[in-house]
């Protein structure tokens, strides 16, 4: 117990000493960083921290499957494009709270037997999933379905298309091949950044996943 509260007070006042101009009674004193300036961009095992979606923006794109108002309307149109191309492009997976993430990530990782960080290459920690957003989503080539989820889905007529025409549509590959943020190649993996909302989200993959290592 003891050993508790001595740990608590100096944890917190650690929390104090690094956060605002309180300590010593000076303030004009010059403070270290905030702690969370220091942890920069609040990665976890490489994924970055997302919010889970408006739910009175998700909408049905599939049976079991729901993604953002913005994503579903330029999915609309992506998919009416590839079918005049003669491409069928399948949804696979959209919107997961952090609940189903919390479930996809550690019942898996306990079932397969894996650590955290050889989960975390496949498999974003619940609150670190772009899926969450409502901007992410999971396609397939519904002519080869024994592609889907598989590396081997870049050998696709789909996936051919998506890489030459999905810009478009402003989706872009989350994970391509040597990814920044570690995270396995996934080309079935594309997110919306066709609004500023979106953008926003994105901004940190996007811009610090270059230039800070896992
Ligand atoms: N499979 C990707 C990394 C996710 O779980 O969000
Ligand atoms: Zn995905």
């Amino acid at each position: 117990m003891l050993f508790l509260l001595i740990g608590a007070s100096s944890f917190s006042a650690l929390l104090i000493f690094g956060s605002r101009k309180v300590w010593l009674g000076d303030d004009s004193l010059e403070l270290p960083p905030s702690i969370s300036e220091i942890s920069q961009d609040r990665r976890l095992l490489g994924h970055f921290p997302y919010p889970e979606a408006d739910q009175n923006m998700l909408v049905v794109v599939h049976p079991g499957i729901r993604v953002h108002l913005d994503t579903a309307r330029a999915l609309k149109k992506m998919t009416a494009a590839a079918v005049s191309d003669g491409i069928s492009l399948s949804f696979l997976s959209g919107y997961r709270s952090h609940n189903l993430q919390k479930e996809i990530f550690f019942e898996v990782k306990s079932e397969r037997n894996q650590t955290a960080i050889q989960r975390a290459k496949v498999s974003a920690p619940p609150g670190y999933s772009e899926h969450s957003t409502g901007y992410a989503i999971d396609l397939g080539d519904s002519t080869r379905p024994e592609t889907h989820f598989r590396k081997e889905f870049e050998n696709t007529p789909a996936f051919k298309w998506l890489e030459k025409n999905a810009p478009r549509y402003h989706f872009t590959l989350s994970f391509p091949e040597g990814n920044p943020q570690g995270v396995s190649y996934e080309p079935w993996h594309w997110r919306y950044e066709g609004s500023a909302d979106a953008l926003r989200e994105f901004e940190n993959a996007r811009t610090r996943s270059s230039s800070i290592k896992n």
